[in-house]
């Protein structure tokens, strides 16, 4: 097992994660630590590249630093990223060997499920380190999969966005969602409750057909989900969804969705203002996850996720409202105030 620490530009540290007997081949970022531990999933994604797989750690780990800071979260920002190997390996030997890691960091990182991990995978983490979360928890306490959280918050925020944006309860809406995975398709589930129309996209026929079946979707290529008829479009798959391109095709007037790291530059959010289509900014809107998976590493309760959870709409209306009121994108407000936060939190340490 190898981690070497590296420091790159501070205050960000990145980890190096080399094991050639499990496989283990990737990186932690930790991108802030003032507010806490650095808190961020662990993603396990078939990435061409190391550099790649880099990157995309790096601009997840800041995303985490600025969504724990705006849902008042005692953690700073980091983020795991596996490189999954290509051929034959043993899951549970990979994530010991990730878990080894972890608690090598002595809780300067605390990990939990992301995309292409599981609850299994934080047990076998588990197993090895402290520093994990997103486990089974006990009755009435945090814990467990952090998905149906995260799906709670994105419906909630996207109710009263649609409110706001498009003067409609979601009845009657049609929302695009683009991937329908743990939370993609449990915010389907709740849509669908609320009598919204779907239209869905996912590359995994076994994720996307079952939903078509049960809640009556219409299926769309990959390639064409952004650009749908539809009055809200969802991005619920991986980061990046929001280029001009695919701005340029949007019909929805509204983008409110789970997956981390929409913009694919920062420049889109001006783009997605002049086109005059609200965003609703990701990391504001699916911070249910990790509001669980803080409280169960706390040692909290699922009433204290639950209230923490139900603060997200009104934090999201109130991020439209002065948006709108000062003539900005809700992105560059958004940021603006986590970094107040930490700023904040910075100058009292100093
Ligand atoms: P998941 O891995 O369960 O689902 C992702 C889905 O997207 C998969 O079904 C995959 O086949 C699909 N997909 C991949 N490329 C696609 C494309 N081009 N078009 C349409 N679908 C595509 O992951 P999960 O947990 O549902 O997360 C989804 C997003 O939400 C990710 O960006 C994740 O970082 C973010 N997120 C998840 C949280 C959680 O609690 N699970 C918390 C906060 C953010």
């Amino acid at each position: 097992m190898v981690a070497r620490p590296t420091r790159l530009t501070p205050p960000l540290e990145c980890v190096r994660l080399h094991d050639a007997e499990s496989g283990l081949d990737g990186v932690i970022a930790i991108h802030s630590t003032t507010l806490g531990p650095g808190a961020g999933g662990c993603r396990f994604w078939s990435y061409p590249s190391m550099d790649q797989a880099l990157a995309d750690a790096i601009r997840l780990a800041e995303g985490m630093s600025y969504k724990n800071a705006l849902a008042g979260l005692p953690f700073g920002g980091a983020k795991a990223v596996l490189r999954r190997p290509a051929g034959d390996f043993d899951r549970g030997a990979l994530f010991r060997a990730f878990g080894r890691a972890v608690e090598d960091l002595g809780g300067v990182y605390v990990t939990a499920e992301d995309v292409g991990t599981s609850v299994a995978d934080m047990q076998e983490v588990a197993s090895v380190s402290r520093h994990v979360a997103g486990l089974p928890g006990a009755e009435g306490r945090a814990g467990g999969d952090p998905s149906p959280w995260t799906a709670r918050g994105v419906f909630d925020a996207m109710r009263v966005a649609a409110e706001f944006a498009l003067g409609r309860d979601l009845a009657g809406l049609t929302v695009a969602v683009q991937g329908t995975g743990n939370v993609g398709a449990d915010l389907c589930r709740r849509l669908a409750d609320a009598g919204a129309h779907l239209v869905i996209a996912d590359p995994d026929p076994a994720r996307r057909d079952r939903l078509r079946a049960i809640l009556d979707a219409d299926v769309v290529d990959v390639d064409a989900i952004a650009g749908v008829e539809a009055d809200i479009f969802a991005p619920c798959a991986l980061g990046g969804a929001l280029d001009r391109e695919s701005v340029g095709q949007l019909k929805a007037r509204l983008v409110c969705g789970a997956a981390n790291n929409q913009l694919a530059s920062p420049d889109i959010a001006a783009l997605l203002q002049g086109r005059g289509i609200t965003y609703a900014p990701d990391y504001v809107v699916n911070a249910g996850g990790i509001i669980s998976v803080s409280a169960e590493y706390l040692g909290e309760d699922e009433s204290d996720v639950a209230s923490r959870v139900a603060a997200i709409a009104p934090r999201t209306l109130a991020l439209l409202e002065r948006a709108a009121r000062e003539g900005r994108s809700p992105a560059v407000v958004a940021d603006e105030m986590a970094e107040e936060v930490i700023a904040g939190a910075e100058r009292i340490a100093a």
